[in-house]
């Protein structure tokens, strides 16, 4: 088949693909007459693939294109509205590799493919948004302006959902998280302060900086509109966003067949939103909180005391959470870990190293490119997998992508040399 033709034949097929799809979407109560109207068309969709496949002129394909569209204007459902329209939905992958060596199922949602920032933040940047529009707080091209203290991916969904609704963003991030994310808030068009780690007293902290500068911008006549805090440790919306969303997602995407969830903790929105949810359906659903080092959350699910060894004085190289992870651990109780902290069952300390073998071990065994808290969900997955035995199934997520972490997490890692580098697992959860 030459180029040309073979063009013509992918267009067919895509073209039944998409009839195909807006059939079954639009499928009525009565089956009986549906489906018989349907294998009609399907014969002339047919008909109409190898009729077009035979076609090498342009003109004349598009002649007999337009002799096809009607029916595609079925199809319109599955055009997303705009940016927010792809938000949400996201697949559930079966990691073949880690359910392969552990005889568990091991379920991750690809919160990454989330289409505006490409995370699970897209949910709450657009949740916190459309509440503060329904509340009256927004209005559209009058200047005013989001503000918000985050290490990176909050910043990066708010950014681009206020693009599209008309806001600006402001947004204040700890000078020691990846360049990439800051590098990527300005391309977004958001105005960017990189701040130097401090502790939660301290008002130059970067979620404190948020809030005053969004307070200054109201207060300030000489400024267009008004500055709003997004508020993420503390804000409703968050949690909110994945008891409405990721939580019935991974419900329906398993058929409610699940033994245990697995999550590390930024905010605790996404832990909290989705317990919630599924607890309440599935009270036997075991909980579990995925922990990098330097964290306070560990001990606070394992023995309801914050704290973790690094506080002690002179042990702590930083101020925030000591490890290279980016986006979970935290050593705060906030609101949004506080709603959902009694549904927490058991909690798994991973170490950077551990991170750092999972990130490489995904790759080379399964093509998956994530980023550090991916990786700490997919170690603790595959530790709980290991302690529960086999014939489990275990959901936990993939939050953002390892292009988001090149410079800081992957710069630590190995150039990626194939399966005869291969470490075992069992090293890597010992490790
Ligand atoms: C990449 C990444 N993963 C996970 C999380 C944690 O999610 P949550 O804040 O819902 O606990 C964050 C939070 O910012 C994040 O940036």
């Amino acid at each position: 088949m030459s180029d040309q033709s073979r063009f013509y034949y992918t267009l067919g097929a895509f073209l039944l693909g998409a009839y195909l799809t807006s059939v079954w979407k639009s499928r009525s109560r009565d089956v009986e007459p549906e489906l018989r109207g349907l294998e009609q068309r399907l014969t002339q969709q047919q008909k109409d693939q190898s009729r077009l496949s035979k076609i090498d002129n342009l003109g004349t394909l598009k002649k007999n294109l337009s002799g096809i569209s009607r029916p595609l204007e079925k199809a319109t459902d599955t055009i997303k509205q705009g940016i927010e329209g792809c938000i949400g939905n996201t697949p559930l992958i079966r990691i073949k590799s880690l359910s392969d060596a552990t005889g568990c199922e091991i379920l991750a949602k690809a919160e990454f493919l989330n289409g505006a920032g490409n995370s699970p933040k897209d949910r709450v940047a657009l949740s916190i948004i459309e509440m503060a529009e329904e509340q009256g707080l927004l209005v559209p091209h009058s200047g005013d302006t989001i503000y918000e203290g985050t290490v990176g991916s909050t910043g990066i969904s708010l950014a681009a959902i206020c693009r599209a609704r008309g806001y600006k963003a402001h947004i204040c991030m700890p000078d020691d998280m990846a360049t990439e994310k800051s590098d990527l808030l300005l391309k977004l068009g958001a105005e960017v302060e990189r701040v130097r780690p401090a502790p939660i007293v301290d008002q130059n902290q970067f979620v404190n900086l948020a809030r005053n500068r969004a307070a200054e911008h109201t207060a300030n006549p000489d400024k267009r509109g008004r500055g709003l805090f997004a508020d993420q440790f503390e804000t409703e919306a968050n949690w909110r966003a994945h008891f409405t969303g990721t939580g019935p997602e991974i419900y329906d995407q398993t058929g409610g067949f699940l033994d245990a969830f697995v999550s590390g903790a930024g905010t605790g929105g996404t832990l909290s939103g989705v317990a919630l949810f599924l607890k309440k359906k599935l009270p036997e659903l075991k909980v579990v909180l995925a922990d990098p080092p330097g964290s306070g959350l560990y001990n606070r699910v394992k023995f309801g005391v914050m704290f973790d060894p690094k506080e002690r004085e002179g042990t702590r190289r930083r101020t925030q959470v000591d490890t290279i992870v980016e986006g979970i651990g935290i050593n705060r109780l906030t609101h949004n870990f506080e709603v959902g902290k009694e549904l927490i069952d058991d909690a798994i300390r991973v170490t950077d190293d551990q991170a750092i073998a999972m990130a490489r071990w995904l790759v080379e065994h399964d093509g998956i490119f994530v980023g550090s808290s991916s990786a700490v969900n997919c170690v603790a997955a595959t530790k709980l997998a290991k302690q529960l035995g086999p014939g489990h199934r275990i959901v936990t997520l993939l939050c953002d992508s390892g292009a988001r972490h090149l410079s800081k997490f992957w710069a630590n890692t190995e150039p990626i040399g194939g399966s005869e580098d291969d470490v075992s697992l069992n090293s890597i959860l010992g490790s």
